[in-house]
């Protein structure tokens, strides 16, 4: 390892230098591997595998092949002995809680987890401002300030997600955010500017710690609770940046790696699930979403009810299902029942399949969690873009604990909040059943038309209920 394989710009390049930098590369073509595999629920836990086995041989090559950039010394057996230790602690820890948590808490992991990355990103830029062989200040700084937003956001993103912190919104919190925004920038841009000794420096820098901590929870503070998971993506994302930026102090190519696809994967997510929710990222930072009513006043028409044994007579005569979940499925716990519904149904000849819409539920990729829960197939789930244009030739439709996600005033009234949301087309198919315990609203607080619709038939009751007792009914045929 030690061997002097050639010399670059005056600087001996080892045996292991190239190892150590080949191994970065692997790494870097595992996460690319990892992110890839992720982006389908079938292959999803193995692209945790590979993304976990890069990280992995980055760490253990660091550890035995790293050398300091001044002294070029490897990292001494004390170091290397704390490291190992660290990595020993905090792998038990993340076990024994990745075990023990439960599937509705699973948001709650990923925003503390998230903080922990903020933090460490925050400590290492802290720690490195003060080394006088860092070059990079303004790197520092940055990542000192975006981890720290990080940290104490996601924080405050846990105990609201947990039930122990409330909103707090009012006016006030928009100005004391730009005026702390502001007060960050001047002292960075101060920092910048002018030469300063050490200790102004050092104290400078506690103080834009501080600031930032304020920030990170003033700025998730007066977020509505289910714009959450908008925000705990957008702060998935600031951690990667400040875990590139802390890569950036160290010359580390796998953690400036890693950094640019946990802040890159972060930031299309986040984009992807306010366009889904036709919202503009400020428009969900600012919080200003729902209770709103209808804009147009409509002749609403009346709501037609549906029995038990005449749905499970339509059910079953139909060639072609189609099944919108929504929010109130997750709520009713309904998953179960609902693949029995639909292996009944298979077993009677009749084709079913999930229209899965983006943002049904309350966090990214809710429905697919809660279907593989209950072992539904996933060629059983088919995508909003996919299945809309099938609507038409569809029998039944049945929307389970669905209500935004298939309400057509996203398509036909420019004065309604969701007015551009993509939506499922359920009242394109030619009959509809909507399941819920009765006309209460959505997220979005607005009325649905589609209840109204002459072709929809309402099966009033819990979803889970409902779905046993229709099971009993179609076994009956
Ligand atoms: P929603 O529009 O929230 O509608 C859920 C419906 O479920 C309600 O109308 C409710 O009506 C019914 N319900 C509640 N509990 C029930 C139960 N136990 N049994 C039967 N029905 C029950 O849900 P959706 O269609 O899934 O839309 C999701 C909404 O959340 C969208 O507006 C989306 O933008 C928003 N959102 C999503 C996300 C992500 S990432 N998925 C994040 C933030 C916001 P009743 O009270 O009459 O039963």
């Amino acid at each position: 390892m030690d061997k002097v394989l050639f010399v670059l710009e005056n600087k001996e390049v080892l045996v292991g230098d190239v190892i150590l930098e080949f191994s970065y590369l692997v790494a870097a073509i595992l996460f690319v591997i990892g992110l890839k595999l992720m982006s389908h629920p079938e292959s999803a836990k193995r692209g945790n595998f590979w993304a976990a086995t890069g990280m992995g041989l980055a760490m253990i090559t660091t550890l035995f092949l790293h050398r300091d950039g001044v002294t070029g010394a490897n990292i001494s057996l004390t170091n290397g002995i704390v490291i190992v230790a660290a990595i020993v602690f905090g792998g038990i820890i993340g076990t024994i809680i990745a075990r023990r948590i439960k599937m509705t808490a699973m948001p709650q992991l990923v925003s503390f987890f998230n903080a922990t990355g903020g933090a460490a990103s925050a400590l290492v830029a802290l720690m490195e401002y003060s080394n006088p062989a860092n070059e990079s200040a303004l790197v520092t700084l940055l990542g000192l300030v975006i981890g720290t937003i990080a940290f104490s956001g996601s924080m405050i993103a846990y105990g609201k997600l947990d039930g122990k912190v409330g909103d707090i919104f009012a006016k006030w919190t928009t100005y004391l955010n730009l005026f702390l925004l502001a007060v960050i920038v001047a002292i960075i841009v101060y920092m910048m500017a002018f030469d300063l000794d050490m200790a102004a420096k050092t104290n400078l820098s506690y103080v834009l710690l501080a600031v930032a901590l304020i920030y990170g929870i003033m700025f998730v503070m007066p977020i509505g609770g289910a714009d959450m998971p908008v925000v705990i993506s957008l702060l998935n994302s600031l951690t990667g940046i400040a875990a590139a930026m802390a890569g950036f102090i160290y010359s580390n190519q796998a953690m400036i790696l890693g950094g640019i696809f946990v802040g890159s994967a972060g930031a299309i997510l986040t984009l992807l699930m306010c366009k889904a929710m036709n919202r503009s990222l400020i428009n969900v930072i600012i919080g200003a979403f729902g209770g709103g009513g209808v804009g147009v006043d409509k002749d609403q028409g009346t709501v037609k009810e549906i029995t038990l044994t005449d749905a499970a007579v339509l059910l079953a005569y139909s060639q072609k299902v189609a099944i919108v979940p929504g929010y109130g499925l997750a709520v009713a716990q309904a998953q179960f029942a609902a693949n029995d519904l639909v292996q009944l149904l298979e077993s009677k000849g009749v084709e079913v399949k999930f229209a899965i819409h983006p943002v049904a539920g309350r966090m990214p990729g809710h429905m697919n969690v809660l279907l593989a829960e209950a072992d539904v197939p996933y060629t059983k789930l088919v995508e909003m873009d996919s299945i809309n244009p099938d609507m038409p030739n569809i029998d039944v439709t049945i929307v389970i604990g669905a209500n935004d996600v298939v309400n057509p005033a996203a398509l036909d009234d420019p004065s309604s909040p969701i007015y551009g949301m993509p939506i499922i087309l359920a009242h394109e198919s030619k009959n509809i059943i909507v399941m819920k315990r009765g006309m209460g609203k959505g997220y979005a607080g607005i009325e649905n038309f589609l209840f109204f619709n002459d072709k929809t038939r309402m099966l009033f009751g819990n979803a889970k209920d409902t779905l046993q007792k229709l099971v009993s009914e179609v076994k009956e045929l």
